[in-house]
């Protein structure tokens, strides 16, 4: 694990120039939207940018992240957050090695600005909180509760915190309210769930958006997070439907619905992310593709049933049950947090990855080009590269057949070139013991997650005029 590229970092350049658009408060009742980005960490725009890689680091990266992440995604989704998780399959995007989305956020009042590293499968939102008992080093100061007008702590008679009620979450001590999280062995995060005032800032011209009593962990208690070495992250945002992430408790306001749109990476990075939610959700008059998901265990990743792969038009007529794991996962995760594509080896009956290697391997033969080793025995490498041809574009698709959708990737997205060393290589990872659609295959496509009837829906788009660089 490398350590973190960042020595010293001015102050004032912790905080991005935003233009402050007149404030927008929810009204009760009426549903409406609003927008924010996201920013990748490696990203031009992230404070945490590694500008000392090369495109090739980059990319090579973009491998070692998606295996850490689906296996992060994996464990959790198959275990439930009271047994203990084997450390080894455990990287959430926590470790400053890893890719992950960052959100900038004003707190309390007086406001307080705080990055929170954005968990797309998580669920609590968590800052270090003073007073603290044991926090991690901050490069900017710590929210303080005692300063803000706008605090308080969730009582034990909330639902949340009560054993009466079938919503309990948190436990109640000593008549107190309380959480203790641990994300692995280790690493925890013990605090007191509260409620505060939050600002997102609209990046998109409309106003900024308020909500003035988000439940939140005002965490004063912190082990072992890996991303303390830089100074810059002070918790997390986590964005699936738990009870007490944002999404669901925005829920009546945004008709439980957020969506994004990746504007295609170049140079092996990604660009900030738009997170749009409720009425800020373009509404689309063409073909739009829809397909239940599925939560499994208790951390609210997304899975999607799939049931058959096509290289371009040719279906791969994979039996029947093939990505069937357990009863609880059934098909492939959806998720932005893991770079690259994998798909199952693993699979029952035949080997999907495989299989699916094999057919655009024949395509890439059948038009004359040839194949180069570059796979040197990692896992962490691509299998299937060749010697890029000048002009060559015959680069295939390849549509992921969901219950009720199918699911094109496009040709320019299906694989990634190595321009200094003349290859590329397709953009799929062999899973182990799992398959996941990761951001590099969901570029220039909307998705929307629809938590009514418990849905994904996604069509084309051209993403690059989604977002503003930050
Ligand atoms: C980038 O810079 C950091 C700090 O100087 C160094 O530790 C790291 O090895 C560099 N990475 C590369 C790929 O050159
Ligand atoms: C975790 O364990 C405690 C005590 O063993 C139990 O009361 C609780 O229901 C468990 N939570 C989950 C999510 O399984
Ligand atoms: C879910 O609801 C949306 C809008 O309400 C609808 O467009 C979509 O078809 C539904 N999806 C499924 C899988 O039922
Ligand atoms: C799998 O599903 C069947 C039928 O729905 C059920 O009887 C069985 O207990 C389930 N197994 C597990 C491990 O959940
Ligand atoms: C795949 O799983 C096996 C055993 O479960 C493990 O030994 C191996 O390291 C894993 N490989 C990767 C790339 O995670």
């Amino acid at each position: 694990m490398s350590s973190l590229m960042i020595q010293s970092f001015p102050v004032a350049a912790l905080f991005f120039c935003l233009v402050i658009f007149s404030e927008f408060h929810f009204s009760a009742s009426k549903p409406s939207g609003f927008s924010f980005n996201l920013i990748p960490r490696d990203s031009p725009g992230s404070p945490l940018y590694p500008g000392n890689l090369t495109r090739f680091e980059r990319i090579q990266r973009f491998a070692k992240f998606s295996h850490a992440r689906a296996n992060y995604v994996t464990s959790v989704s198959t275990t439930t957050r009271n047994l203990t998780l084997n450390p080894d399959n455990i990287f959430l995007g926590i470790i400053p090695d890893h890719w992950y989305y960052i959100v900038a956020v004003e707190i309390g009042t007086p406001a307080r600005q705080v990055y929170l590293m954005v968990d797309t499968g998580g669920d609590q939102i968590w800052t270090q909180c003073e007073p603290c008992k044991t926090c991690f080093r901050q490069l900017y100061p710590l929210y303080n509760s005692q300063a803000s007008s706008s605090y308080r702590k969730l009582t034990c008679d909330h639902p949340f915190c009560s054993s009466l009620s079938p919503d309990m979450i948190y436990l109640c001590t000593n008549g107190e309210c309380v959480y203790s999280r641990e994300y692995f062995p280790g690493s925890v995060t013990r605090g007191v769930p509260s409620l505060e005032s939050f600002k997102f800032h609209n990046f998109n011209g409309g106003p900024d958006f308020i909500s003035p009593s988000l439940i939140f962990g005002c965490s004063n208690d912190n082990h072992n997070f890996k991303f303390s070495e830089s100074g810059m992250i002070s918790g997390i945002m986590g964005l699936n439907l738990s009870p007490d992430s944002l999404v669901s408790q925005l829920a009546d306001h945004i008709n439980r619905r957020y969506s994004y749109c990746m504007a295609p990476f170049s140079e092996g990075t990604a660009y900030p992310l738009t997170l749009r939610f409720g009425e800020d959700i373009p509404s689309h008059t063409g073909n739009v593709q829809t397909t239940h998901f599925f939560v499994v265990g208790d951390h609210y990743f997304f899975m999607l049933n799939l049931l058959d792969i096509s290289v371009n038009s040719n279906r791969l007529n994979l039996p029947p049950g093939v990505f069937q794991r357990s009863n609880s996962t059934l098909g492939i995760f959806i998720d932005s947090g893991t770079p690259i594509t994998l798909i199952d080896q693993r699979t029952n009956i035949v080997n999907a990855y495989e299989l699916v290697i094999l057919a655009l391997q024949i395509h890439y033969d059948t038009l004359g080009l040839v194949r180069t080793a570059h796979s040197s025995g990692s896992e962490e490498n691509y299998e299937l590269c060749y010697n890029d041809k000048p002009d060559f574009q015959q680069h295939p698709t390849i549509t992921y057949h969901f219950q009720g959708a199918d699911y094109t990737v496009d040709s320019k997205f299906m694989t990634i070139r190595f321009g200094e060393q003349g290859y590329f290589c397709v953009s799929i990872l062999p899973g182990n013991g799992s398959s996941v659609l990761g951001a590099y295959h969901q570029q220039n496509m909307r998705i929307i997650y629809d938590g009514n009837n418990n849905s994904i829906q996604f069509y084309p788009e051209n993403c690059a005029g989604d977002h503003t660089i930050g």
